[in-house]
């Protein structure tokens, strides 16, 4: 029997580095344009990380923010859960470096992998702890740094990804009061070597000659990986709304993973929504990952896009291949 509590989203916050790169700046660098950039993903710009910077302190920044904006101090966290691929460093965790930024001495802390889905997979995991933990509070952070990981040589994914932090804090809420829902989570690695990133894991010892330059950064087939993508969004979003017996007119808000302009019109066209039933800021951070979820949360409530009680969609695919879908009310 499920419990009479569901977490609530307390408090939101996002951070992206100052430094931004337009699709001129691009143009400059590879044979692209930004005529085909907006056109092909709906991208114009996308910040980045300066050479000094880390991923960490727009992580923490974010953080703050939405402790800030929760009224919880972080003394209050039980738990941080960062959903990254690109954390400073592979030990300590980026969560270790939030616990320690925060000073939330009495956190656990653990950073979880599930590519562009890993906020979502973060808030299922942690929406499931306070159910069980009515009282406690958790931090969940998306925090990206891609463009460290990105061959500014291939134009086929360079003009792609932006970096960035959001974060949110989940509290336990009485059943009525909103909170999350319903969530999927989902898989397939039959199609993994489509979109890769070897270098730096166990399989190769650091700068194996076996292993080409390249495979030392992000790797895609951009228009295989579009088929998936388009696909599992769909097919996530009409099971989640089924099986809550709900239809998309019932939601108030739409918050895809910004991957890809046309993903996203493929999902609001498959709905049959009105644009402004969809959120989308792609246009100005670009593909964030895992931060991209929770940056554009953070934007729909700040643009007054999220009115207590609304119904709200989020859906999220990327490597391995990963796939999740939340409902929530507001
Ligand atoms: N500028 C100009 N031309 C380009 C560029 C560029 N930046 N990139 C590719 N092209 C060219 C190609 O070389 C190709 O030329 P050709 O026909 O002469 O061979 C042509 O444009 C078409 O290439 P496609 O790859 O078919 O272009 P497509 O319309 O599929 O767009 C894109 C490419 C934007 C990558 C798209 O496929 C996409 O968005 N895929 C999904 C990406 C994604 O969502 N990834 C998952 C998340 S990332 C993660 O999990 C970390």
């Amino acid at each position: 029997m499920r419990s009479e509590v569901s977490s609530k989203i307390l408090g939101c916050g996002m951070a992206v580095p100052p430094k931004i790169l337009t699709n001129h700046d691009l143009e400059k660098m590879v044979d692209t344009s930004d005529t085909w950039i907006t056109e092909r993903t709906g991208i114009k710009e996308r910040h980045i990380l300066g050479d000094e910077e880390v991923i960490s302190t727009y992580a923490i920044k974010a953080a703050r923010e939405a402790l800030e904006r929760a009224k919880v101090s972080p003394d209050e966290l039980n738990l941080i859960i960062c959903a990254t691929l690109t954390p400073d460093f592979l030990m300590p965790s980026l969560s270790i470096l939030l616990q320690k930024g925060l000073s939330a001495t009495k956190a656990g802390a653990f950073d979880l992998s599930a590519t562009c889905s890993g906020f979502l997979y973060a808030l299922s995991l942690a929406d499931q702890i306070i159910r069980n933990n009515p009282h406690w509070k958790i931090l969940v952070v998306g925090a990206e740094a891609l463009t460290r990981k990105t061959n500014w040589e291939d134009r086929t994914t360079c003009v792609l990804f932006g970096d960035g932090a959001g974060a949110v804090v989940l509290g336990g809420v009485e059943k009525d009061k909103g909170g999350i829902i319903d969530f999927i989570l989902g898989a397939d690695g039959s199609n993994w070597h489509l979109l890769t990133l070897k270098g730096g894991g166990s399989a190769y010892f650091p700068f194996d000659k076996r292993l080409p330059k390249e495979e030392y950064y992000i790797r895609m087939q951009g228009r295989e990986v579009f088929k998936i993508a388009t696909r599992m969004m769909e097919k996530i979003a009409l099971e989640l709304l089924e099986r809550n017996q709900i239809t998309a007119k019932d939601l108030g808000l739409v918050i895809p993973h910004q991957a890809n302009l046309r993903i996203i019109e493929y999902l609001r066209e498959r709905l049959e929504l009105p644009k402004d039933k969809v959120f989308v800021n792609i246009q100005r951070y670009g593909n964030t990952s895992a931060a991209s979820i929770p940056i554009a949360l953070y934007e729909a409530e700040k643009e007054g896009r999220l009115k207590e009680g609304d119904l709200v969609l989020m859906v999220a695919f990327g490597g391995g291949f990963t796939f999740a879908g939340l409902l929530m009310r507001w």
